[in-house]
């Protein structure tokens, strides 16, 4: 039958041609589908005479399986060949080296908080918290600086706003962490020791000055504390800090409202080609100012001062940072510029303590 090798010939073509698997099933509808020409072809066979029919039935069906398998063939190879374009464009090289995630950092400030509680706790301590919008009252009056002290003046104080006919005083942005001091006495009354670390607040700003950083508040009431108790608590802390063997602190008489008597605290350093080391050389740096609580504090705070006394001392955080870190601008560590973070950042996942190191 010279129709069916025609026939054949262009199926077989039309298959090989096929490019994708669209083309190949119109091959395959126009040979095979129910009104293919193959299947035309068959159902033309009933009208045949007998022996014609089985002859040319025979053919047909040899040449519907031929075709048939064509398009088996070459419906894999496209799959293959599909698969085979996959593999050559979506390859991965699992010989480089592991890529790090991004991970976060902690923030040197965060750092040095962690390592101060870490250190005050190991020294019976406890962490205490006020709020960073306080009444002038907690931040001022309680602490002994009544409304025209001049040291209301030095502190530069952001106020909150006041509606129109409100009279009483505008409550500020804490200026520094003492009113936690007057908070936690009258929250746990006396024996007391705590710290206070946190955000305050000053109209403020250049190389030194941010308008908002960060102090830790001190604080030790009991029947007997003296100076001396606060020269070991921090000479102990300093020790810790700065991770050196020995440290020399400095006391200057001084002047606060809260204490009295008051003290500040230089530290013996060294500043030589620009490196700052703690614990020797024949420089003092200024780090913390401190004195015993004074009895108006007390009183204020609802701890009687017939019974009770201690002491008191508040230190710049930022500072500690900046020192221990050797960090050159205080401005730096808030303009959240992830490259900075980086370079001084911690890892999360290692929490300070005395027993591993502080800074590892
Ligand atoms: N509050 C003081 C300041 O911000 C620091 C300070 C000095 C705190 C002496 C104290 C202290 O507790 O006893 O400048």
């Amino acid at each position: 039958m010279d129709g069916l090798d025609t026939l054949k010939a262009k199926y077989l073509s039309a298959v090989a041609g096929a490019s994708d698997e669209s083309a190949l099933e119109e091959v395959r509808l126009a040979a095979l589908g129910k009104k293919g020409e193959i299947s035309a072809m068959m159902a033309g066979l009933g009208k045949m005479d007998p022996d014609a029919r089985k002859a040319a039935g025979a053919s047909l069906n040899a040449l519907k399986d031929e075709i048939d398998a064509a398009l088996r063939a070459r419906k894999a190879g496209l799959a293959d060949a599909a698969l085979d374009e996959r593999l050559r464009t979506e390859w991965l090289d699992v010989t480089l080296p592991g890529r790090p995630r991004r991970t976060g950092t902690i923030h040197p400030v965060s750092q040095v908080m962690e390592e101060l509680s870490a250190i005050f706790a190991d020294m019976g301590f406890a962490v205490a918290e006020g709020p960073q919008v306080e009444s002038d009252w907690y931040n001022f009056d309680a602490l002994n600086i009544p409304p025209e002290h001049p040291a209301r003046q030095e502190h530069d104080t952001f106020f909150m706003h006041r509606a129109a006919g409100d009279d009483r005083p505008p409550h500020v942005l804490r200026t520094h962490t003492s009113p936690v001091q007057i908070r936690a006495m009258m929250d746990k009354g006396a024996p007391i020791r705590v710290i206070a670390p946190g955000r305050v607040y000053r109209m403020d700003m250049d190389q030194t000055h941010t308008p908002m950083f960060h102090q830790v508040e001190g604080l030790a009431i009991d029947r007997d504390i003296s100076m001396a108790n606060l020269k070991w608590t921090l000479e102990e802390f300093c020790r810790a800090f700065f991770e050196v063997p020995s440290v020399e602190l400095r006391f200057r008489a001084s002047h606060f409202p809260f204490t009295e008597p008051s003290a500040e605290v230089d530290i013996r350093c060294s500043w030589e080609g620009g490196q700052l080391r703690i614990g020797e050389g024949d420089r003092w740096m200024e780090i913390l100012g401190s004195g015993m609580v004074h009895p108006k504090v007390l009183r204020a705070a609802g701890v009687d001062p017939d019974e009770w006394q201690g002491f008191a001392f508040g230190m710049g955080i930022d500072r500690l940072a900046m020192l221990k870190y050797g960090i050159p601008d205080l401005r730096a560590f808030f303009e959240s510029d992830l490259r900075w973070l980086r370079h001084y950042g911690f890892a999360a996942l290692d929490m300070p303590n005395l027993p591993g190191g502080l800074s590892r």
